[in-house]
């Protein structure tokens, strides 16, 4: 092996970063968390547009409520029950940053 072992976790680190950075605006972005909300996501909304779209976005709970609704209204299939595991999910994990700033204090 000619790269010396501490250089392999070096550049793992300046890839990892070129691949952030490529990433641009979104760049800041934890990946959603797995969950049944993720795979309901993953299922049921990805007949229109990718899950990205989906999860990229932050709003409040309350607009992400109304948002899966309107997508209810537009074709997307979920029971009543599956509606609410959603929103939870949503509401926890991308919650508008006003958010999660105002729960801080
Ligand atoms: C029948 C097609 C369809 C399905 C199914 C669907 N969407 Fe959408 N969605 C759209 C269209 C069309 C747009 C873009 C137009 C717009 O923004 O109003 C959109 C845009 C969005 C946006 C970005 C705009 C915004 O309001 O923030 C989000 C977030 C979103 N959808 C969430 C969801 C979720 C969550 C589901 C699953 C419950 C879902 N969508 C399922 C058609 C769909």
């Amino acid at each position: 092996m000619l790269i010396p072992k501490i250089a392999l976790p070096l550049l793992a680190l300046a890839l990892g970063g070129l691949g952030t950075a490529l990433a641009g605006q979104q760049s800041t972005a934890a990946p959603p968390p797995p969950g049944p909300g993720l795979e309901l996501i993953n299922e049921r909304c990805g007949y229109c547009h990718s899950t990205a779209q989906v999860t990229d976005v932050r709003k409040t709970p309350a607009a992400w409520a109304a948002t899966v609704q309107s997508m209810i209204d537009r074709g997307a299939e979920l029971e009543p029950e599956e509606q609410k595991i959603m929103v939870d999910y949503l509401a926890a994990h991308r919650a508008a940053p006003v958010d999660a700033a105002a729960a801080a204090r």
